[in-house]
């Protein structure tokens, strides 16, 4: 494995398994010795989280690391503009043994310039690799194996960042269909579809939620970005690629449904009670692995 993990691109089947593994030692057993005990753990996040700082800050505390948490650059009155993400990061990174961080924009290109790993908590629009291994680990705590399932992505595919780590790692997997459902104007860019090592991998896209979602093993919501034109659509459209009692009534009884969270309308909370609805879960199966990568990229 490169020093950072920027990237879905990065881990080869045989990585993802072995850092599930790993989450899953994690799992069973939450105190657990780790390479990450009393090392300092820098979670430098510049957009607001909850998921992702939080749970990494928990995941640190209790592999018995220091985590310290920063949301802005140094800016004062007496300074014309905010200190400069680079000079940030050689502070930061020389402070800490492992740095998480999180951008609007896309930092991965900066990156060189840091003394110490790097994990990508999300850059701008592009990726959210953590998050692509949380979902993927949540699949496999509910079924046998990830090869041969229907896996049903839905919302803005064009900026939601968590759905383009989602589909790359996804592609190191046999037998899949992806149904990707959105509005055409916000499909999934064609580079975070170029096909990895996964074999009879086949895709559907599609705006029609209804005429897929009966055969999902899974459904993805990753919603919509406020800044989209979805945000300007009207309820009728909204309505289209959203979960509620109506739309959730063909599902299989054994489909899960996961969404990276936070939500806007995407699913509506009626849909909470139902069984198929795992996105709580895969919150909370987010601090196992949230404690594997942080334990193997130290
Ligand atoms: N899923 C996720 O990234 O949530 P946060 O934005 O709260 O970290």
């Amino acid at each position: 494995m490169s020093t950072h993990f920027l990237s879905a691109t990065e881990l080869n089947r045989g990585q993802v398994e072995e850092l599930f593994l790993l989450a899953q030692h994690f799992l069973d057993q939450p105190k657990a010795k780790s390479r990450a005990f009393d090392r300092v753990i820098g979670l430098w996040f510049q957009e607001a989280s909850t998921r992702t700082r939080v749970g990494f800050e928990v995941a640190a505390l209790r592999l018995g690391a220091e985590p310290f948490a920063i949301t802005q650059k140094k800016f004062t009155e007496r300074m014309s503009v905010e200190e400069s993400f680079e000079d940030t990061l050689r502070i930061l990174s020389d402070y800490s043994d492992l740095l998480c961080v999180r951008g609007d924009e896309d930092f991965v290109d900066k990156l060189s310039l840091s003394s110490c790993p790097v994990i990508n908590c999300g850059n701008g629009d592009d990726e959210h690799p953590t998050q692509a291994l949380i979902d993927l680990f949540t699949i496999s705590q509910f079924f046998d194996q990830i090869d041969g399932l229907r896996i049903c992505i839905v919302g803005d595919l064009r900026h939601m960042r968590t759905a383009h780590s989602l589909v790359r790692t996804l592609s190191l997997f046999d037998d899949l269909h992806l149904d990707l459902v959105s509005p055409s104007l916000l499909s999934l860019p064609q580079q975070y579809l170029v096909p990895r090592t996964g074999k009879n991998n086949t895709i559907l896209e599609t705006e029609d939620l209804e005429s897929v979602i009966a055969k999902a093993d899974v459904i993805y919501m990753t919603g919509f970005a406020p800044k989209t034109p979805v945000g300007t659509f009207d309820d009728a459209i909204r309505q289209k690629f959203q979960l509620n009692s109506q739309s959730t009534a063909k599902l299989k009884d054994r489909a899960i449904i996961l969404c990276p969270l936070p939500r806007i309308d995407e699913i509506l909370p009626e849909v909470d009670v139902l069984p198929q609805a795992k996105y709580f879960a895969q919150s909370k199966f987010g601090l196992s692995v949230r404690m594997a990568l942080l334990d193997r990229f130290i």
